[in-house]
């Protein structure tokens, strides 16, 4: 089953919202395969958004995502990169729907409070960038077959 990668950026950290977006995610049904705290350095926060380095906010980008602790997760489900997306809401908090992280929690586009993976390529790569492999758990949900139809 697919993995994404989720991170709660400084602001949602410093904010106190390391909970509520947890529970977003275990109340979804998605399952919890990896979590740390992390003060990520330039250098990794330059590889983890190297796609935007030409971008004009790129060193703020970079700033802001290295001013603390960032809680960096794996959540793992059904189609979990794009469901991930639709439980953060838009990039623009503005244009986040209501029920959405983003919507409920965020107003500026560089105060967003959390990340998710774009598409399955980049979660293999952001995960493999954030975590070593034995970070990785793999285990059976109890709840596993009361979300599931089928496997
Ligand atoms: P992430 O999940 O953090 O990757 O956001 P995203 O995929 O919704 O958007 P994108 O990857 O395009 O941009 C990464 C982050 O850069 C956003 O989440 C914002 O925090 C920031 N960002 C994007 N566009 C702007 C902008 O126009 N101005 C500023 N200040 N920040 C921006
Ligand atoms: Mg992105």
């Amino acid at each position: 089953s697919e993995q994404t990668f989720i991170a709660i950026k400084p602001d949602g950290v410093q904010r106190g919202l390391i909970g509520p977006i947890i529970s977003r995610f275990e109340n979804r049904g998605f399952k919890l395969v990896a979590i740390k705290l992390m003060t990520a350095s330039k250098e990794h926060l330059e590889n983890h958004y190297s796609d935007l380095s030409e971008k004009p906010f790129f060193k703020g980008l970079v700033a802001y995502m290295g001013s603390g602790p960032i809680c960096a997760m794996v959540w793992e489900g059904r189609d979990a990169v794009k469901t991930g997306r639709a439980i953060l809401g838009a990039t623009n908090p503005l244009a986040s729907a209501p029920g959405t992280i983003r919507g409920d929690y965020a107003i500026d586009v560089g105060r967003n409070v959390c990340h998710g993976s774009d598409a399955v390529d980049s979660a293999k790569k952001e995960i493999a960038l954030w975590f070593k492999p034995e970070e990785l758990n793999s285990w059976k949900s109890a709840q596993f077959d009361w979300i599931y139809e089928k496997p």
